[in-house]
C-alpha cells in the first residue's frame, strides 16, 4: 500500500523575522508537518536558524510534526539538541563523510524518526546499503541552501528506483521530494513514487494555502 501524501511547507519560504506567525500561518492551512532546513554555512553556502529557535517554535505550533532537515557537514553534532528541541524527525545528508548507519541509530534512539538525503548529483545507489535502516528518504530536487529554485525533472527516474527497491524489499521508508514542488512537479514525483511534499515557495505564495494543502493531500 502506498502511503498516504503529506505537505510539509518549508519555513525557509516564510518571515524570517517572524518565523512563529510564518509557522501559526502553516497550521491555519491545515498542513500536517512543518519542514525546517538547518544550513551550516559549510554544507551548503547559507545559514538559516538553530534549535533554539526550533524550540520556540515547537511551542508556537505544537500540533504540526517537526521534520527537520540538517544540512550540515557534521550533523552527528547536533541531533541530540534538535531532538531536545522537539524535532520528530530529523534528516541528515549522505554525501558527508560519517559514520551514517550509527548517525540513524542515534536519531531513533532519541525518539526520532530518521531520514536520509541525497543531493541531485548523487546516486540514489549512495543509500541503497541503508533502506532497511530508515523511516524516510529525501531526494533533493534542487542544489541546496536556497529556495525557490526551479524543479530538477532529471531526478524523477530516481524517485522510481527507491520506490521500486522499496516495494522489492517490502520496505515502508517515507520517499520525500524538495524543492521546486509546486502542484504540477508535485504530482510527477507522486506518479514516480513520492509521497511526501516539501513545498517553501509555492506554498507560501499560493492564493489560498488551505486549498493548497487539501490538493496535496487528495494525490
Ligand atoms: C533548499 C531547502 C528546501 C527549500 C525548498 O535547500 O532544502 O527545503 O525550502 O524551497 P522551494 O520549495 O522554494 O524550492
Ligand atoms: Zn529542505
Amino acid at each position: 500500500m502506498p502511503h498516504n501524501s503529506i505537505l510539509a511547507p518549508s519555513l525557509l519560504a516564510g518571515q524570517h523575522a517572524r518565523l512563529a506567525e510564518s509557522a501559526a500561518q502553516v497550521a491555519a492551512a491545515g498542513a500536517p508537518w512543518l519542514h525546517l532546513d538547518i544550513m551550516d554555512g559549510h554544507f551548503v553556502p547559507n545559514l538559516t536558524f538553530g534549535p533554539q529557535m526550533v524550540a520556540e517554535l515547537r511551542r508556537e505550533v505544537p500540533g504540526l510534526f517537526f521534520d527537520v532537515h540538517l544540512m550540515l557537514d557534521e550533523p552527528q553534532r547536533y541531533a541530540k539538541a534538535f531532538a531536545a528541541a522537539g524535532a520528530q524527525l530529523i534528516s541528515f545528508h549522505i554525501e558527508p563523510s560519517l559514520d551514517h548507519r550509527a548517525l540513524l541509530a542515534e536519531i531513533r534512539a532519541l525518539g526520532c524518526l530518521n531520514g536520509i538525503v541525497l543531493n541531485p548529483d548523487t546516486p540514489a545507489e549512495a543509500v541503497r546499503h541503508l533502506l532497511a535502516d530508515v523511516d524516510l528518504v529525501l531526494v533533493m530536487t534542487v542544489q541546496p541552501g536556497f529556495g525557490g529554485q526551479p524543479f530538477r525533472r532529471d531526478m524523477l527516474p530516481k524517485f522510481a528506483q527507491l520506490d521500486a527497491w522499496r516495494r522489492e524489499q517490502a520496505l515502508n521508508f517515507r520517499l520525500e521530494v524538495d524543492g521546486g514542488v509546486d502542484l504540477k512537479t508535485g504530482v510527477e514525483c507522486r506518479a514516480a513514487g513520492a509521497d511526501t511534499f516539501v513545498a517553501g515557495t509555492a506554498f507560501f505564495k499560493a492564493p489560498d494555502r488551505a486549498s493548497f494543502v487539501r490538493e496535496v493531500s487528495a494525490w
